[in-house]
């Protein structure tokens, strides 16, 4: 705890790999737009009740993970843990849903979770999700995996499963609970300390326990699909039936709960066996009850959100960088260097300079170094006469040429 280390499970990005982050986010925005999808943003740090309110008071996230704090003036806030909460919270402030009856959103940006820092699982971590607004019906559930799947098809992210499953509606996520409950108080003493404590918190969670001694009771527990009304069963076939349709290919999963208290019928999970523990790299669902319970008018909702760490970790390829272009080295004319580095940017060339004043051997080393295609060379003798040199390092070739065409003379040596 020195203060010159960043905070465990935080992480610097290096200008190395922000190309690949940059790529993401890219992708992020374009798809997105490609759906209609706006961009909102919204605070990292909300009143802490929001959370307790939404993703659940006896949720891991909030009894164990999240980052809570007083403020001076002895405010509960926390960093956001997700941002699901704040995109409604924000909705319903600012009295949108009165202007529209349909939103779809998207955003990016950082959530903290106080985790046990290893691969994949950070304490400050990034998330890209869109949340769409106003409509119970499947369609929608079926256009936010959609939206999913073209962002981890633009990424060339193929190796994943989606597990899909229902909760059903709160009537019966509730008789669930209750055949659950009863389930697990009849092998209670066969279950790992720490599920024998969700028993009556949330016992929906012990289905996800990864302990070893709970997974042959977890395998006997009644399963969600024996509760379904008709309603529920027909709202999670036409979703199958829709993805299936639609060339996405999915893995029932009865087990699959989800860890925020949120959710109704339709709730899915991406996950990939390269990731290791931390499997999930994206996870969303359906949420008709939250506007409603913050107070709000009855609008259904369904999302998603992934965890950008994760999928930086399942791409292989190394996206394309934005290398520079054109090195300008002088002869102890720094000024007239930088105006014609100006001269290129304006052009639209990525260009550097030397801002060391280095021997001209030394610059030329730098543009090799930099793997840089063309040097402009500012030497005294061609400025005279309103010239430049331009040499492609490659071909070993150089050539005099006036100033006002040097953004031509770069572009055909750009192509050689
Ligand atoms: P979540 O499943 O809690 O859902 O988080 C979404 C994703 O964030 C996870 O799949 C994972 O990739 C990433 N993530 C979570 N915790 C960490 C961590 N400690 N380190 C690195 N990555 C992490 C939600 O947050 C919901 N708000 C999703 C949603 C949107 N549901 C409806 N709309």
């Amino acid at each position: 705890m020195s203060g010159l280390q960043a905070v465990r499970g935080m992480h610097d990005v290096l200008p190395e790999e922000l190309p690949r982050w940059r790529q993401l986010e890219e992708v992020f925005r374009t798809v997105s737009a490609l759906f209609g999808y706006e961009e909102i943003r919204t605070p990292v740090v909300e009143y802490a009740q929001l959370y307790l309110r939404s993703v659940g008071d006896t949720s891991d996230i909030v009894t164990k993970e999240m980052y809570t704090f007083a403020d001076r003036g002895g405010e509960q806030l926390a960093l956001r843990p997700e941002l699901t909460a704040g995109v409604v919270r924000a909705l319903l402030q600012h009295g949108l849903f009165q202007r529209r009856s349909l939103w779809r959103l998207w955003y990016y940006g950082a959530a903290f979770r106080y985790e046990r820092p290893q691969k994949g699982r950070y304490r400050q971590f990034h998330q890209y999700g869109v949340e769409c607004f106003g409509s119970p019906f499947p369609e929608s559930d079926v256009e936010v995996i959609v939206v999913a799947a073209t962002v981890l098809q633009r990424l060339g992210i193929q190796r994943y499963e989606l597990h899909l499953n229902t909760l059903g509606t709160l009537q019966v996520r509730q008789r669930y609970r209750e055949a659950l409950v009863e389930y697990f108080r009849s092998v209670r003493s066969a279950l790992s300390p720490e599920s024998q404590q969700r028993l009556e918190r949330n016992p929906l969670r012990i289905l996800d326990s990864k302990h070893p001694a709970d997974q042959p009771v977890v395998a006997q527990a009644p399963i969600i699909w024996d509760f379904l009304d008709a309603e529920s069963r027909e709202h999670f076939d036409s979703v199958r039936r829709a993805l299936e349709a639609g060339g996405i290919p999915v893995v029932l999963n009865p087990r699959l709960v989800r860890g925020l208290d949120y959710y109704t019928h339709t709730v899915f999970e991406f996950v990939s066996p390269q990731l290791g523990a931390q499997n999930a790299f994206g996870g969303g669902g359906r949420y008709d009850g939250l506007v409603e319970s913050f107070g709000g008018p009855s609008v259904p909702a369904v999302g998603f959100a992934f965890g950008v760490e994760r999928m930086l970790l399942l791409m292989t390829e190394m996206p394309c960088e934005e290398p520079v272009q054109v090195y300008v080295a002088s002869q102890s004319m720094p000024e007239e260097a930088m105006r014609v580095a100006a001269q290129l940017r304006a052009a639209g060339y990525r260009t550097v300079t030397d801002l060391q004043r280095r021997s001209l051997k030394a610059q030329f080393r730098e543009a090799d170094r930099l793997r840089v295609p063309v040097v402009v060379l500012v030497a005294e003798q061609e400025w005279e006469r309103g010239a430049v040199v331009v040499r492609h390092l490659q071909e070993q070739a150089q050539w005099e040429c006036p100033l006002a065409e040097l953004a031509d003379h770069v572009a055909r040596a750009l192509s050689r």
